[in-house]
């Protein structure tokens, strides 16, 4: 669909004051807006009809690509026919059949689907189920929860409760009580410039079993990871790190949840992370690619067993007390629908595997440019470090955001130094070229 010129989607916005933007600087933002008023496959415009290159998939999640036909036909469809419908008491079809494609894609016994809207709704869900799965078993001291070090589990009190990004945690209080955390897996001085998951650092896992001996296993409910550790930088995991906190997580009765809201839905080249790395978690949250970030949507994919757990005591009786006005929203359920499909039809998570390689090597060409201190990337992601300047942390990456935006026509992601690429994995090989050369041209003018 082609927006007509005066079309109230492509005006300017009347004025700038009254949206307080979220993860923004906001009086820079205001004086230097980027705004996007349209977006097509693999790009975004702007109001004056400039493309933008998007190497970022939106915000990690347009994983299909934007404002594809068939996911803008199938909300259309559906806001017609049934525009809502509660998910408490009743239901609607395409709830269930959403749930059940879902089930499908996850890895082992996973089955049984969760629906909420968002990643941070998806992550305190799964915590929640998780504190309420020992407690219907009658374990109910099993209250602790696990997290790491630069863990990013979005921003409800439970996700940054257990993430481990300071700045998301400081202004914000005490927090939920019994967390611990992990360490982080990343060390430039082992890892640098490692393609995929790094040799080294499999042995950090082995950190859950001190916090099990301070703790005792009775105490501890769950471990929360991302598999790859996408907000904070990308950070792919040490090559058999995961299976080392399965095992432990095993031994000692311990639920594993994988974060997958970034991982999930392709980006790694498969369904899950959890598929590429063969380690089967209990929980898995997701959100973000589920409708290709074209209605909010989250969800947690539980392992039969847990859920069976729960289906105990009287029929009439709710077995679990927690929900969303939203969960499972209809226009949400079309989307995901439609963009399952198109990842299966357009074969989406074997493009992002076979464009690995090529992708990685791209990338890792910028490693000669000035002040590029390390480059990791795994599936259709990449993470470069820059040098950051003297006394003023993160003002690099933000002027390559800015010029990459302004002068390149490329969007991309930054977080303190670290430029991230992930673009929607309908991307071309000649695109993937173009992005990289368009960042080679921010790093070095930023240099
Ligand atoms: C791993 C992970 N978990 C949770 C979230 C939070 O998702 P949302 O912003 O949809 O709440 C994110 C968002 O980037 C994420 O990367």
């Amino acid at each position: 669909m082609t927006l007509a010129p005066d079309s109230a989607a492509l005006r300017q916005p009347n004025d700038l004051e009254s949206f307080w933007l979220p993860f923004t600087p906001n009086r820079a933002f205001k004086r230097a807006p980027r705004l996007l008023v349209r977006a097509k496959d693999m790009h975004y415009y702007t109001a004056d009809g400039r493309a933008v290159l998007d190497g970022t998939a939106g915000l990690w999640c347009s994983n299909a690509g934007h404002s594809r036909d068939p996911i803008v036909a199938a909300i259309a469809r559906q806001a017609e026919a049934l525009d809502y419908a509660p998910a408490f008491q009743f239901a609607h079809p395409q709830a269930f059949e959403l749930a059940s494609r879902v089930a499908a894609l996850a890895p082992a016994d996973l089955d049984r689907v969760f629906f909420c809207n968002s990643g941070s709704e998806a992550v305190d869900t799964a915590l929640k189920i998780a504190l309420a799965y020992h407690h219907v078993r009658g374990e109910g001291a099993r209250t602790r929860l696990i997290g790491r070090e630069r863990g990013y589990h979005g921003v409800g009190f439970g996700g940054i409760s257990v993430g481990g990004i300071v700045n998301n945690r400081k202004f914000f209080g005490a927090l939920l009580a019994g967390v611990d955390h992990l360490p982080a897996t990343y060390n430039r001085e082992h890892q640098a410039f490692s393609k995929g998951e790094p040799q080294w650092g499999a042995h950090l896992a082995d950190d859950l079993e001190r916090i099990v001996a301070l703790h005792d296993a009775a105490t501890i409910a769950a471990v929360i990871v991302e598999p790859m550790a996408g907000s904070t930088g990308v950070l792919p995991p040490p090559q058999g790190y995961l299976e080392r906190l399965r095992a432990i997580c095993d031994r000692h009765g311990i639920l594993l949840i994988f974060d997958e809201v970034i991982t999930g839905f392709g980006r790694l080249g498969h369904a899950f992370a959890a598929e590429r790395y063969g380690v089967t978690p209990d929980l898995i949250a997701f959100a973000k690619g589920v409708t290709s970030g074209s209605v909010p949507m989250g969800g947690v994919i539980a392992r039969g067993g847990i859920y069976d757990a729960f289906m105990r005591g009287p029929e009439q009786a709710i077995e679990l007390f927690h929900g969303y006005t939203y969960s499972a929203h209809p226009l949400a359920c079309a989307a995901g629908l439609a963009a399952l499909d198109l990842y299966r039809d357009e074969g989406l998570f074997e493009r992002a595997r076979g464009l690995e390689p090529l992708f990685a090597d791209a990338a890792m060409a910028l490693k000669e440019l000035p002040g590029v201190l390390d480059i990791r990337t795994v599936g259709l992601t990449a993470g470069i470090d820059l040098a950051p300047r003297a006394g003023a942390p993160g003002a690099r990456a933000a002027e390559a955001m800015n010029r990459a935006f302004h002068d390149e026509g490329l969007m991309i992601r930054v977080t303190g130094d670290t430029i991230a690429l992930c673009p929607p994995l309908i991307v071309r090989e000649a695109q993937i070229g173009e992005m990289f050369v368009k960042v080679a041209r921010v790093i070095r003018a930023t240099a």
